[in-house]
């Protein structure tokens, strides 16, 4: 016989809240054990009802909030406290910036000991509709009124129950509800799982990711939607190769402009972009601004996808390279050059994560060497960097915890002093943090 484990009973209490974790938890203590507490602030005097108890931890949600923090707001969106999308609405903008900036220093302090030698002034941007990418589940719930569209919740991995997205580009954030009526009109919508959403300046596309074939009138329904949202349909009935125009049946690349840099950048919804087009041109110029490329210089730029930093540092450096793994981001960055009359930028198809010893580009000398990595950050790539020669590098990061990993190997393994960092507000009202650090040899 299985036997399971009984589950702690619920217990309300009041808790003082002390900091704040990384994913924007408040944190308590009761009886010498740690409470994490989803929607408190640090300084609040809240009520709250455990969610889960174990013998180390237990998380908690607020019922009621005692004693308010003055950085507390009225959140936007009425699902805010459920809806994984978003887990700092209830924050105002300044405390998130300064709450963003507290986990970027605290990572490097304690995971990489290093400190930096300046700290640079945040990069910010407009805090709604700034998001031009998602991927939207699909779900049809009967007992909770049909067809659900949006972001899981942060507790269950359910749908939440959406109208709206604040976050979303203003050409999607309204969009939901009418999303739901319309797979509620398709035949398969059980089999519809997913909504991917892209956007550029010159179009939105919406991809249906769909597990069976449409009929004749669901393709119809859906060509109609797009004609009235002014939106091109795409079709997806397997991997991200399988993605076909729906409607028009020609549907052009999508496309974001660097007007400082003369650049123009071609897309497919499937690849890689900065989600954030107006963070993204603040986050070029400082890139070129920390990294001072001058026009002798050769330049190599890690993990690199479309383009996005490459082709603008063409425009000023000698000669620019640009390495990423995935081939049809490095085809679409040569078409992205060549779209751009842009001669002196090559791009090499490359497992940064599983280096070959013969890669050419690792036995030239690099004077200023750039780096946008996943995630995981770039510890099977960092160790090879200073044999390299770089006179500066730049490292663009979307996990704190794997830059300060990173700043570490190159901080004390190869004595490189990290000159200055900071962070840009790239997901606003999100947890997550993106930052950049400069690093030059002592
Ligand atoms: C954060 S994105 C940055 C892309 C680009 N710098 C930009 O601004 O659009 C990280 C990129 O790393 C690529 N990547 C992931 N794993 C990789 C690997 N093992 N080797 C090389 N590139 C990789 C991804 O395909 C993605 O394009």
């Amino acid at each position: 016989m299985v036997r399971r484990r009984r589950r702690s009973p619920a217990i309300e209490m009041t808790l003082s809240i002390e900091s704040m974790t990384y994913d924007g938890c408040g944190v308590a203590h009761y009886k010498g054990k740690a409470i994490f507490v989803d929607g408190a602030l640090p300084g609040e005097v809240v009520l709250c009802q455990t969610t889960k108890r174990t013998s180390k931890y237990d998380t908690a949600k607020v019922l009621e909030v005692l004693d308010a923090s003055d950085d507390r707001v009225q959140p936007r969106c009425p699902v805010a406290g459920v809806c994984g999308g978003c887990s700092l609405q209830h924050m105002n903008i300044a405390s998130q910036i300064q709450a963003r900036q507290k986990i970027l220093l605290d990572n490097l302090k304690q995971v990489g000991k290093v400190e930096p030698g300046a700290i640079l002034s945040p990069l910010q941007g407009a805090h709604w509709n700034y998001r031009r990418k998602a991927r939207l589940g699909v779900k049809l719930v009967p007992k909770k009124g049909g067809v659900l569209v949006g972001f899981r919740e942060k507790q269950s991995g359910y749908l939440a129950v959406m109208d709206s997205c604040e976050v979303l580009d203003e050409r999607f954030s309204q969009l939901i509800i009418p999303l739901r009526e319309l797979i509620e009109k398709i035949s398969i919508a059980k089999r519809i799982p997913q909504i991917e959403i892209a956007a550029g300046d010159n179009a939105g596309i919406l991809v249906f990711r769909h597990l069976e074939p449409l009929s004749e009138s669901d393709m119809e329904t859906l060509k109609d939607f797009g004609r009235r949202h002014n939106l091109s349909i795409m079709l997806q009935s397997g991997g991200p190769d399988s993605i076909v125009a729906l409607y028009p049946e020609k549907i052009e690349l999508l496309e974001y402009r660097l007007d400082e840099w003369d650049v123009s950048i071609r897309f497919r919804p499937s690849n890689f972009t900065q989600i954030n087009a107006e963070i993204n041109k603040l986050m070029i110029a400082k890139v070129l601004e920390l990294l001072a490329p001058e026009d002798n210089d050769n330049v190599l730029d890690l993990f690199c996808g479309i383009g996005n930093f490459t082709l603008p540092l063409s425009r000023i450096a000698h000669h620019v390279t640009g390495i990423e793994a995935d081939h049809t981001l490095v085809e679409m960055a040569r078409e992205n050059a060549l779209h751009n009359g842009i001669a002196n930028a090559e791009f090499i198809t490359a497992d940064l994560y599983d280096i070959p010893l013969d890669g050419s580009w690792l036995h030239h000398k690099w004077d200023r060497i750039l780096l946008d990595p996943p995630r995981s950050g770039a510890i099977e790539v960092i160790d090879r960097l200073p044999n390299l020669n770089p006179k500066r590098i730049v490292y663009v990061s979307c996990n704190p915890a794997t830059l300060a990993r990173d700043s570490a190997i190159l901080v004390h393994k190869y004595s490189y002093n990290l000159t200055a960092t900071g962070i840009m507000d790239m997901f606003p009202h999100t947890k997550h943090v993106e930052s950049i650090a400069v690093f030059e040899p002592s």
